[in-house]
């Protein structure tokens, strides 16, 4: 047993505190990882609200160095890791290379459990939840599996490599791995948060000519026009559906970042005949949508789960992208002392910034 520092939710709907932990060896495919850099997403955000098995750690854009492996663990002592989500390996979507869709995600990734049902991390002897994404990251150390830890073959800034691990995967993955738009393709990307905006540099990368972006916050939008976009649109002031139409003629392809059954609509309502619609907004459970149109138009609404990548080949690829200045992530990337925990979670709730990474004293030392 190891101590460590960790943000613990205690109770329903109350904000990570942060408590003394003690963590266990890593076991088989496991590996004990100091966290130099951790990310807070939306969805840390928005799960946290409404789990229920309590006490539980959180935080899934972990990015560190191994310190301890597991008997039959890939990663050695010493190698620099970004954690990404958990999938078993074994099912019929992960064997046919598509580990978002593994299966067991939900266990996995959401429960808060181990493959073992054990917890990796105690408080004063009682269990706490801790494999949110197989690794519940808000932590100073974490225990994640083989699969789920990515080894960088070169050194690059922990906060810069955190968000790697969920939100840019997520945003880029949908652009190259699904939408794969043309260059001739108008893109719409709906919510210029870290996912969003991470949408636009995929659509820059991929070459898009025309990239419009859509948030209610100006300074998002300032960024999407930073980051790549060649028109960006206030949903508040604009008629949003009639602007796209105009400056696109209707759109290839859009990503929903919003998870706003209006939005959805709207999103819908712009693509010209085939185009794509990818959902990676979590939130809608339903929504009213144009059947006529899909059906008439031949439009493709389908939902994207962490842009549909294999992490151990995609992260790599992003890390390749950014040292080739690709991937300007230190644009939306706000560094807090892992101390200061309470502020950056504030900061996420709020919107005021867009990537919240917490930096632990190993990292800043
Ligand atoms: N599918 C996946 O695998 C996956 C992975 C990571 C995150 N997510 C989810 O993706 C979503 C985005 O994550 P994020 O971290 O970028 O969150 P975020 O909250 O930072 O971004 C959402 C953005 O939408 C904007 N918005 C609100 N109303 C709008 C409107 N009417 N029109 C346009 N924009 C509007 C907000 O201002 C905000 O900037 C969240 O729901 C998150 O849970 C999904
Ligand atoms: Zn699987
Ligand atoms: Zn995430």
């Amino acid at each position: 047993m190891l101590n460590a520092r960790a943000a613990v939710v205690l109770d329903a709907g109350a904000d990570p505190r942060l408590t003394d932990v003690q963590i266990r060896e890593p076991l088989g495919d496991e590996v004990l990882v100091r966290i130099d850099a951790v990310g807070i997403c939306h969805t840390d955000v928005s799960v946290a609200a409404r789990f229920r098995k309590l006490p539980m750690v959180f935080g899934h854009e972990g990015a560190g160095t191994v310190v301890q492996a597991g008997q039959t663990a890939t990663p050695r002592v010493g190698d620099q890791v970004v954690l990404t989500f958990a999938s078993c390996g074994a099912c019929r979507n992960c064997q046919a290379d598509a580990p978002a869709y593994c299966e067991r995600s939900t266990d996995l990734n959401m429960r808060g459990g181990r493959r073992d049902e054990s917890s990796a991390l105690h408080a004063g002897g009682a269990p706490i939840g801790a494999g949110f994404f197989g690794q519940s990251s808000f932590c100073t150390y974490a225990i994640a599996g083989s699969r789920n830890a990515v080894v960088l073959s070169e050194p690059i800034d922990p906060a810069l490599a955190a968000p790697l691990g969920c939100s840019v995967q997520t945003g880029v993955g949908a652009v190259l791995n699904v939408l794969a738009p043309q260059p001739a393709d108008a893109l719409v990307v709906f919510g210029a948060g870290a996912v969003g905006l991470s949408a636009v540099m995929g659509a820059r990368i991929a070459g898009c000519r025309t990239i419009v972006a859509v948030d209610p916050i100006a300074q998002r939008r300032t960024l999407a026009s930073e980051l790549g976009a060649t028109a960006t649109i206030d949903p508040t002031t604009s008629d949003t559906a009639a602007v796209i139409l105009e400056l696109t003629g209707g759109a290839a392809a859009a990503v929903d970042t919003t998870a706003r059954p209006d939005v959805l609509a709207v999103a819908v309502g712009v693509l010209r005949e085939r185009g794509t619609l990818a959902l990676l907004g979590l939130g809608a459970l339903t929504a009213d949508l144009p059947v006529a149109a899909i059906m008439g138009k031949g439009l493709t609404v389908r939902g994207v789960v962490e842009g549909d990548s294999d992490p151990q080949t995609f992260i790599p690829r992003l890390v390749d992208l950014h040292r080739r200045g690709e991937l300007p992530l230190d644009k939306f990337v706000s560094r807090y002392p892992f101390d200061d925990f309470d502020r950056a979670w504030a900061a996420a709730k709020a919107a005021d910034v867009v990537k919240p990474v917490l930096i632990t004293g190993a990292a800043s030392s």
